[in-house]
């Protein structure tokens, strides 16, 4: 049961850690400064969002849900964990950048969306880890934690990269 409480832990203190930080609204992201780091973090975050959709392919392919496809090969397994560890590793600068300039932000529905979505990220992230560890989950317990990451993923890309390649608007609403 203490693991349980691990994901809503690291949600709380990112969460904490970005209300209590005071924003470095000017702060640089690989060299680029101004619109440069949007477009930047949009692109990355864009990428991120397509690691997240190969993910879900290949555990749909790991669990036989796909049709016409036979059974996956052990290699798919390999390269599911590869590409999220890759996944992670490009979320870290993105989430780093945003909390550290930004901060956990209120001001408007989005940005709050946005920045709840990024720290419930992690906390979805280490639930994720937590259940493939320990084998004595229940079978809808990995496919769960599977799909709650895929879609804060999904939602922290839609509160602010698309926003932002969308001309500043939601598609949409
Ligand atoms: C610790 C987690 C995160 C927090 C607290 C956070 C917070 C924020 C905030 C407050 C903004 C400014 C919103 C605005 O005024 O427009 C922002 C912008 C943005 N975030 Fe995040 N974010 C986090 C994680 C992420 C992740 C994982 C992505 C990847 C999809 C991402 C992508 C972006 C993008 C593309 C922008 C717009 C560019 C910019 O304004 O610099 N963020 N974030």
């Amino acid at each position: 049961m203490l693991w349980l409480l691990l994901p809503l832990v690291v949600t709380a203190a990112l969460i904490w850690f970005g209300l209590v930080h005071t924003p470095e609204y000017r702060r640089r992201f690989f060299g680029t400064h101004g619109l440069g780091v949007i477009q930047l973090k949009s692109q990355l975050g864009s990428a991120l969002l397509g690691l997240a959709l190969i993910q879900l392919f290949l555990a749909l392919w790991m669990y036989g849900r796909l049709p016409g496809l036979r059974a996956a090969p052990h290699r798919v397994g390999t390269a599911h964990r590869l590409i999220g560890l890759l996944a992670f590793l490009l979320s870290i600068p993105i989430a780093q950048q945003c909390i550290l300039a930004y901060g956990v932000s209120f001001t408007g529905p989005r940005e709050a969306l946005h920045s709840l979505a990024g720290c419930f990220l992690y906390g979805a992230f280490v639930a994720k880890v937590i259940v493939v560890r320990h084998r004595r989950w229940p079978g809808w317990a990995l496919p769960l934690a599977g799909g709650t990451l895929i879609t804060v993923i999904a939602v922290s890309w839609y509160s602010a990269a698309l926003w932002f390649l969308n001309g500043f608007r939601f598609p949409g609403l």
